[in-house]
């Protein structure tokens, strides 16, 4: 990493682990993997992501999809040793992967990349941003900023194509932080965009308030600018494709802003300060 990039986040050395599958649950080809995978769920923080093999078993037959694929951890339960990760079937990888049972093993590489900064030293109100599936890690940080900096004002704004889309919000709710939903049917919460209510803070605080975001680039640039002109600082988590996980096959590139070269997601973030990067590039 460049001495370029500014944002205060943690990154861990990352492990390889036979992780045990306590549960799997699903609805509307979203699930929601319970793993104890002890090792990573004492060394993760929130806003790491793993990268999971998504056909269980330890044998030769386990090896098809080869490739692993990368998520973003939603809880992190480092005295039970659980970690909990919510993915949506998009693929023959995360069908594979829905298959699996209670019981069953699968490897999972982690923690991986930057985290999002420590919520005890940031200032004022902390606003969480996450939409579809930028909805998980918002749920670990949640968690973290309650543990952490139990002083500290912290409010999210979730939002979703459709109720059905929603996943991870019951899980936020459970942390204690308040959180607005927004979805784009009005089927949950208030129709619209998450944009909205974060104008609505934004205007009354202003640069008072500092706002993690993690979903969609059009949402993330949308909130970039949002807090850019009310003088907020922002951290995003962007999504990439991520086949290594940790710096190797160049996979997963973010240009730089205000600047020739490109970070790469996986190893640089996926937590980037937003002035940082060119998003939409
Ligand atoms: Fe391979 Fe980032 S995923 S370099």
């Amino acid at each position: 990493m460049t001495a370029t990039l500014k944002a205060s986040r943690t990154k861990a050395a990352w492990v390889q682990e036979w992780a045990e599958v306590v549960a799997q649950t699903g609805d509307h080809d979203v699930y929601k993997l319970t793993l104890r995978a002890p090792e990573i769920a004492r060394r993760a923080v929130a806003g790491q992501f793993v990268e999971v093999r998504p056909v269980a078993g330890r044998g030769s037959a386990a090896v098809d999809p080869l490739l692993r694929r990368p998520f973003s951890i939603c809880e992190i339960r480092p005295d039970e040793g659980i970690i909990t990760l919510i993915y949506r079937v998009v693929g023959r990888g995360t069908a594979v992967m829905a298959s699996v049972t209670a019981g069953q093993e699968l490897n999972v590489m982690g923690p991986l990349g930057h985290s999002f900064p420590d919520p005890a030293t940031g200032r004022g109100m902390l606003v969480l941003v996450g939409g579809g599936l930028g909805i998980p890690p918002m749920v670990a940080a949640a968690a973290r900023a309650r543990a952490e900096a139990p002083d500290r004002c912290v409010t999210a704004i979730l939002g979703a194509r459709h109720v059905g889309f929603l996943a991870g919000a019951e899980e936020l709710a459970a942390t204690g932080v308040p959180a607005a939903i927004m979805t784009d049917d009005g089927s949950a919460g208030h129709q619209g965009f998450v944009t909205a209510p974060l104008k609505e803070l934004l205007d009354a605080a202003g640069a008072g308030c500092e706002v993690w975001a993690c979903g969609p680039e059009g949402m993330l640039m949308a909130v970039k600018e949002l807090c850019r002109a009310a003088g907020a600082p922002c951290f995003v988590s962007v999504e990439r494709h991520m086949a290594c996980g940790f710096g190797a096959c160049i996979g997963c590139t973010v240009p730089k802003s205000g600047e020739p070269g490109f970070w790469k997601a996986c190893q640089d973030g996926p937590v980037f300060l937003a002035e940082e990067v060119e998003l939409g590039g």
